[in-house]
């Protein structure tokens, strides 16, 4: 059998695991979720979701991923030969498919903001124009074109294989980004709303915490962390064994919690200076971004940068997103890399199209109230991802040997891990009582 790869070095597994998380959720998805369900109170159950389900549940998949040099399907068998545990694979080939197709319609609009401003044609004087710019872009036919470029792009990243193109691109990526939006922060700080803003933000209102709030939360808190679909177990598969699992989850979980928070401080307070509302939904950050460069010297530069910066931010996701199912076709449909890959992206174009057509000619067709996008992302973010959570924490919490998960966390001993009794309490108890009470309590059944 072909030798598995192996991140080349420590920086290395840890940026490209940065480089999962950190992407449209955070910029983009987080903005407008904190905006729709109240700022502050989303945040503060955004921060406890992080901390309570994510941290512990990136333990458990890299420490699944890892031990077993596997995918998903084959980390469960391993552990538990005969058992119907793998299934939940599908699960995650089905959610990672329905993620990549709206995910790549958004990173489509970055490229096609990055385009427009790279050639000085994105007008954003006043709220009128900025809205009727983001409407024809956003509609028609252009976006599917985007799209399918977008899905291009990572086709040609993910048939390069692992370490080589993933890795050296997060390298510089990465630290990159995080510098500009410091720039855009101290940016947004001086403007006239930023005192409403950063209220919206940070000063919670506890009475608007419901059922659909903590959801929210908690679906973000996936979406956000790669979790629940295996995406954090396979990338755990390709690190060294002296990788320390539990500090490549903090330290994953707490940069991605930044960079989302320095999002939501670049956005609020424009949202409130410029006049909008903070509860625009999905088109929020595209609304108001462009805005923000209006207001900046050399605007279209720094507009550019930002757009081929996120642009370059989602490929680095969409990466991790597809090597799921593409570690699925080859390892256990014995496919070659190239055809899985392709297979996968021929599917994503499919599901990006329809996603971005219903902002267009697809826009009354909903069904349970929401278009075709809102659909395939609520249905995954909020059904599929802690579902897949859900079983992966009872997994290991309950049905893998309890050395298991020290062995991981402690690399076989060399090392004593003190925090093993809490990631295994959370495992056990609080991911899975969260993950069943919250759900059930949001379709109203307790
Ligand atoms: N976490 C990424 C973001 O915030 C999106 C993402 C990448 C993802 N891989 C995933 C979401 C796997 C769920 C599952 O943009």
């Amino acid at each position: 059998m072909k030798e598995r790869a192996v991140f080349a070095t420590k920086f290395g597994a840890i940026a490209t695991t940065v480089g999962s998380a950190v992407g449209l959720g955070n910029i983009w998805r987080f903005p407008y979720e904190a905006g729709i369900h109240g700022g502050g109170a989303f945040l503060i159950c955004y921060l406890l979701f992080v901390f309570l389900i994510g941290v512990p549940l990136l333990c458990a998949e890299f420490s699944m991923g890892r031990g077993t040099r596997s995918n998903i399907f084959g980390a469960y068998r391993k552990l538990c030969p005969g058992g119907r545990w793998q299934w939940s694979g599908y699960i995650g080939i089905l959610a990672s498919l329905l993620i990549l197709s709206f995910y790549s319609v958004v990173a489509g609009w970055t490229v096609e903001y990055f385009v427009s401003s790279a050639m000085g044609s994105l007008d954003f004087s006043n709220k009128e124009v900025g809205h009727a710019q983001f409407v024809a872009l956003t509609t028609g036919w252009r976006p599917l074109l985007w799209t399918v470029i977008f899905l291009l792009s990572n086709f040609v990243i993910v048939i390069g294989g692992v370490t080589k193109g993933i890795e050296r691109a997060a390298n510089i990526l990465m630290p990159m980004l995080f510098l500009l939006l410091l720039i855009f922060c101290v940016n947004s700080l001086m403007m006239s709303g930023a005192s409403e803003g950063l209220r919206f933000l940070f000063s919670p209102d506890f009475s608007k915490i419901t059922p659909s709030v903590l959801l929210g939360a908690m679906g973000q808190a996936f979406f956000s962390l790669s979790l629940g679909l295996g995406c954090m177990m396979t990338y755990g598969s390709y690190f060294s064994n002296s990788t320390r699992l539990a500090r490549t989850a903090v330290t994953t979980a707490t940069l991605d919690l930044m960079v989302a928070i320095l999002a939501g401080v670049i956005i609020f307070p424009a949202v409130f200076s410029f006049g909008l509302s903070p509860e625009a939904g999905p088109t929020l950050v595209f609304e108001v971004l462009p805005f923000i460069f209006s207001k900046l010297p050399a605007g279209s530069l720094w507009s550019a940068l930002f757009f081929l910066l996120l642009f370059l931010a989602s490929l680095t996701s969409t990466v991790s997103m597809s090597e799921i199912s593409i570690s699925f076709f080859c390892e256990e449909k014995g496919m070659s890399r190239k055809r899985a890959t392709i297979l996968n992206t021929a599917i994503a174009m499919c599901g990006g199209v329809l996603c971005a057509l219903s902002f267009g000619v697809l826009s009354d067709f909903t069904i349970f109230g929401m278009t075709i996008f809102s659909l395939f992302d609520y249905a995954s973010s909020n059904v599929c991802l802690p579902i897949g959570g859900l079983i992966c924490s009872v997994f290991v919490g309950w049905v893998v040997k309890q050395r298991y998960l020290g062995e991981e966390l402690s690399n076989k001993g060399s090392f004593r891990f003190r925090m093993l009794w809490w990631i295994s309490f959370c495992l056990r108890w609080i991911c899975p009582v969260a993950i069943v009470v919250i759900f059930l309590n949001s379709i109203g059944l307790i």
